[in-house]
């Protein structure tokens, strides 16, 4: 038998409206260890189901466990404390602040300076690429680079559970080729679990454990990443034939 997953969505119905719901059941788990994908088409809710994790819109009803304890919206500030880190969908740099500014601000909360840089030296060892940066403006990277620091970011509050928002938005092939490898290797390394939603299916299931499809805000088809891609229905819709 599997152990109690770290993280746990029960039939979640959520949405920005009131009378509204784009959410309508969905349901997932992640494994710690893991790296999950959630799949699916342009506006089927899949932003909506990072969002209702991080309290960012209003779950009406069903239930969201981490360790087995109920965060059912919860406060973001509440979820980065509880260990659940994000890195979103639209880039989120700080374009006039250096690199290593940026990574500062991922521990905000944390009022102990020589362990912000433990981190930082940390991160640094993880991606070489951000070290030689340090002192450039973050903006004056490139998107790939910009990307790696985002997760860098997100990495710096030792999170349990890091939740991306299509990581491949934006970027050139080969780069998103890159950031996924550095996930995988984040993953086999340093052991980091990660829900990640991805337009980019083919891609995101390539690297992931396990996968969920979503339409129309509720769940289709789920698997591991290999079954997904093996399944003739979902690469008819999702994968291109
Ligand atoms: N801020 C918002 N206010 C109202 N409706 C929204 C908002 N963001 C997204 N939606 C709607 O929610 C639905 C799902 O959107 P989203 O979760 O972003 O889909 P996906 O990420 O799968 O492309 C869409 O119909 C979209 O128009
Ligand atoms: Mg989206």
């Amino acid at each position: 038998m599997n152990p109690t997953p770290l993280l746990e969505v029960h039939d979640i119905y959520a949405g920005y409206q009131v009378d509204l719901d784009i959410l309508r059941g969905v349901s997932l788990d992640v494994q710690s260890g893991e790296i999950v994908c959630v799949i699916g088409p342009n506006g089927a809710g899949k932003s909506t189901v990072f969002k209702a994790l991080y309290g960012f819109v209003p779950v009406r009803e069903g239930s969201v466990l981490f360790g087995g304890q109920d965060i059912t919206n919860i406060r973001p500030q509440e979820a980065l404390k509880a260990g659940i880190t994000i890195v979103p969908q639209l880039r989120s740099v700080f374009p006039q602040m250096t690199v290593r500014e940026n990574l500062e601000l991922g521990m905000y909360l944390e009022p102990n300076q020589t362990r912000v840089n433990e981190r930082i030296r940390y991160i640094f060892e993880l991606f070489p690429r951000l070290a030689e940066r340090a002192k450039q403006n973050a903006g004056t990277m490139s998107g790939g680079e910009q990307r790696m620091l985002e997760i860098g970011r997100a990495l710096m509050w030792e999170p349990q559970l890091m939740l991306m928002d299509e990581p491949s938005a934006g970027l050139a092939p080969l780069i998103t080729k890159n950031i996924f490898e550095s996930v995988r290797r984040l993953n086999e390394e340093i052991g980091l679990t990660v829900l990640m939603i991805e337009q980019n299916a083919r891609q995101g299931l390539e690297i992931s454990h396990r996968g969920y499809v979503l339409e129309l805000g509720q769940n289709s088809y789920a698997g591991t990443g290999r079954e997904l891609l093996a399944n003739p229905e979902v690469r008819r819709a999702f994968l291109g034939g």
